[in-house]
């Protein structure tokens, strides 16, 4: 797979994110003030198709994105929305002179437990951020990744996720641990759901396509082969035990809201 097709396939994935989710995570965001906010910070926005969805759907509301990667910023200033800008930065960058302090909403859907340090994005926040301000992490919680009855395929699947976590230094647990640091670091009125990322709430077809596209990402990003036979054996578990019903996966999804005032 050459880098351009992979890019595809993560904008075809980042995109079928939003169509499964958008409305739930909006509905938690609404519950949670956004309504309050005038300017807010979308951080690893990626191609902004949910903060764009978010700026059309508020358009009182002015939205920042910001991401590291510029084909990222380049995808985000096609989507042509007034209220919606992007900008290239890195989170972990020391000569960024980017104004965090000017937000009064922060959102991080999909990059906190996807960084490698959680913990510095969260200090930085807490060190540069307006008062009052509301903070809202929403994440796929691999910790959760469950599938009923047993399979050995399956178990290929959860091996798959924790190479490709350590290949990025990312702690595949991680959604257990944010709540904890943002209570060491005095976050105020904390709130956690965890709901069910599975076909409790998701079409099969819907899910059976995340599923696939999460195996190739993660497989191609942890550097193996197009042809790797585990992969192949691990997409034809999805399209034929899974589709039919024969297991069912299920992940977790961790909304989490907090402010500082
Ligand atoms: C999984 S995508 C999430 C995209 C988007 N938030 C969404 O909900 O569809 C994670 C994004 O975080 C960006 N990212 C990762 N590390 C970053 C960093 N240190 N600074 C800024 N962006 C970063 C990646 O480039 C990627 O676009």
């Amino acid at each position: 797979m050459t880098a351009p097709e992979l890019d595809a396939l993560v904008e075809s994935h980042l995109n079928l994110q939003v169509k499964i989710s958008y409305p739930e995570h909006h509905a938690f965001l609404i519950r949670h003030q956004l309504n309050q906010c005038s300017l807010v910070l979308d951080v690893g926005c990626g191609n902004g198709t949910f903060a764009g969805r978010l700026a059309q759907d508020h358009p009182n509301i002015h939205f920042v994105g910001i991401d590291k990667r510029k084909p990222c910023v380049d995808s985000c200033k096609k989507l042509l929305c007034e209220n919606f800008e992007a900008v290239q930065v890195d989170m972990f960058s020391r000569d960024s002179t980017f104004d965090f302090s000017r937000f009064d909403g922060v959102l991080m859907r999909y990059f906190l437990l996807h960084v490698d340090n959680s913990q510095k994005i969260l200090d930085l926040f807490k060190a540069k951020s307006k008062r009052p301000s509301r903070f809202w992490i929403i994440d796929l919680d691999w910790s959760q990744l469950t599938c009923e009855p047993q399979s050995e395929t399956f178990d290929k699947l959860t091996k798959l996720v924790k190479d490709f976590c350590s290949k990025i230094s990312v702690d595949s647990m991680g959604g257990q641990k944010v709540l904890p640091m943002l209570q060491k670091l005095d976050y105020q009125n904390i709130v956690v759901e965890n709901v069910p990322f599975s076909t409790q709430t998701i079409p099969i077809e819907e899910m059976a396509l995340y599923l696939k596209q999460e195996v190739l990402c993660y497989s191609r990003m942890s550097g193996r082969a197009v042809n790797d036979p585990e992969t192949a054996e691990i997409t034809r578990f999805i399209d034929e035990d899974f589709r039919s019903g024969k297991v069912q996966i299920s992940y977790g999804m961790i909304l989490l809201s907090a402010e500082l005032n």
